[in-house]
């Protein structure tokens, strides 16, 4: 069976590489030259202190930081994290100035290759884990200060491990052919017909913020579907719809709501939790209020997904009753007896639209190995919740997950308890047994 999976895989790859070559010739305008610019790499002087300034501000939007240094270091872009894709890790290269294990030697031209095309500096294709098909729409203008604000950080000498995907992803020739089907090579475009906000919002979503990367479904071969936002999952995670959709999207929040989300990391109902936690706290929190409202209103601009209302489980079935058992014995003292927690601590488990779809990936992960809410300068005391996976066996984790699915006015599809040890596999998390 494997065997078949990888030869089928081999055979659509060679197909792509192909395809790829073919395409090769019209591939000349997409190493983009910043031909007015400096093609030296000499650290910024004096006289670009205001340019260095606006790109430590791109680079947070950007979150350059959160892929490009590894976790606990004090190395800030120093690489060697490993990006976790259904092909394999993927490490992230080092971007500080070091000549020899960083890009210190490179210049202007090779770091907009890079960034917005995918393309290392000897042209070899980087993998899209790199976002670049996002990045591909940052404007000049940030594209440069953005690169003298990274010549401007502490150079680390530190040689990230070389990253091996097994056959046939480890071909990087065939990211070429990847990129003739998922990558778009174009800047970013205004809108005429909308307002300045909306655009600003746009730009932020598409390019540099890449919402998309973590919030837009994926197919077989990670390109993005056609569903723009309309959530995806990412393993231990679900990130949730963000389209206009009243009951599994932010169709109910106003956009004060969502500028709180990002902020704060809470709102009136969902506290920001994994990889979310991670981008508000690097990211989203430090943007300037003018540009989350421009998110938000980008956003809230978003048609509704076509999802259609997820249909609950009898209220009544075996798996309900045990699920509130389990509720009232081990989460109401947090999470309430009405399902409303703690504002801006314990999430609200009713009127909360990220736990209605039916992926539950983020309401099992939680449950079996507990959380933290996202740590901001606007609530610097974000919540904890405890593990369970020690305490709860899978069937009753699935039915309190679908129990706070099904209860306070949710409707969601029933979880069964082999997705809940699919996750404990995932998370390498013992079994309820084994922990005693
Ligand atoms: C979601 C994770 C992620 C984010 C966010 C990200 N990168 Fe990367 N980046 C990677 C990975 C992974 C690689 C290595 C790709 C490969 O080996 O093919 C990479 C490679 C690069 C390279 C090529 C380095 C080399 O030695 O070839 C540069 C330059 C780079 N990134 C700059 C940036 C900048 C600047 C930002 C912010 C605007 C950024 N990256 C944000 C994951 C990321
Ligand atoms: C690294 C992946 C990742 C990136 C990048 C990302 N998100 Fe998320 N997002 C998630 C996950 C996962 C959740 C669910 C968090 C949870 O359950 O607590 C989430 C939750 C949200 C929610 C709450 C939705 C709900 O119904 O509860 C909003 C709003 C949101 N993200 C907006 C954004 C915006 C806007 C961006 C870009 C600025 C963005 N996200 C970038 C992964 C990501
Ligand atoms: C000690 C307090 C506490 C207890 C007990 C507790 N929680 Fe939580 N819960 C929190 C906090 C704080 C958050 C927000 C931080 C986070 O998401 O990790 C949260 C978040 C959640 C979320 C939202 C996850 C997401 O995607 O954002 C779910 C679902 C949840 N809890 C379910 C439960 C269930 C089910 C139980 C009982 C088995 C439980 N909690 C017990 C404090 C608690």
């Amino acid at each position: 069976m494997k065997k078949t999976t990888l030869a089928g895989g081999a055979a659509v790859i060679a197909g792509i590489i192909a395809a790829g070559l073919l395409w090769q010739n019209g591939d000349a305008s997409a190493d983009d030259v910043a031909n007015n610019q400096t093609l030296t790499s000499q650290p910024p002087a004096a006289s670009d202190a205001a340019a260095v300034a606006r790109g430590r501000y791109v680079a947070i939007a950007g979150d350059c930081v959160a892929c490009h240094t590894a976790p606990g270091s004090k190395d800030a872009f120093a690489g060697g994290y490993s990006i976790s894709t259904p092909f394999g890790g993927i490490f992230a290269s080092n971007i500080t100035p070091d000549k020899e294990t960083g890009i210190g030697s490179w210049t202007e031209r090779d770091f907009y290759r890079a960034v917005r095309h995918g393309k290392g500096k000897e042209g070899e294709h980087l993998y899209p884990a790199m976002p670049y098909n996002a990045y591909v729409k940052v404007s000049d203008q940030d594209m440069h200060d953005l690169w003298m604000y990274m010549r401007s950080v502490k150079p680390v000498r530190y040689k990230v491990p070389e990253t091996n995907l097994g056959f046939p992803y480890n071909i990087r020739l065939a990211m070429m052919g990847w990129n003739l089907l998922f990558f778009r090579n174009s800047g970013f475009e205004t809108d005429p017909g909308k307002s300045a906000e909306f655009n600003r919002g746009a730009y932020l979503v598409e390019g540099l913020e890449h919402c998309g990367a973590c919030h837009t479904p994926k197919n077989l071969l990670g390109g993005d579907t056609g569903d723009y936002l309309q959530g995806s999952n990412l393993s231990e995670w679900h990130a949730p719809d963000l389209t206009s959709n009243r009951t599994v999207g932010i169709g109910s929040w106003s956009k004060e709501q969502i500028v709180d989300y990002l902020k704060l990391g809470s709102n009136h109902v969902a506290v920001a939790s994994g990889p979310m936690a991670e981008a508000v706290t690097n990211s989203t929190q430090h943007l300037s209020d003018a540009d989350l409202r421009a998110i938000a209103t980008y956003l809230k601009a978003q048609p509704a997904s076509a999802t259609p209302p997820p249909s609950p489980p009898p209220r009544d079935s075996a798996q309900m009753k045990t699920g509130e058992n389990v509720y009232s014995a081990n989460c109401s003292a947090c999470h309430n007896s009405d399902g409303k927690g703690i504002p801006n601590l314990a999430a609200s488990l009713a009127n909360n639209p990220g736990l209605l779809a039916d992926d539950a990936s983020s309401i099992i992960t939680t449950v079996l190995q507990g959380g933290r809410g996202a740590v901001t300068q606007g609530n610097p005391t974000s919540g904890a919740m405890p593990s369970f996976a020690w305490k709860l066996t899978d069937d009753q984790v699935a039915a309190v997950s679908t129990y706070i699915r099904n209860s306070w006015g949710n409707a969601a599809t029933p979880v069964k308890a082999d997705e809940v040890a699919g996750k404990r596999r995932l998370l390498q998390l013992p079994d309820q047994m084994a922990a005693h």
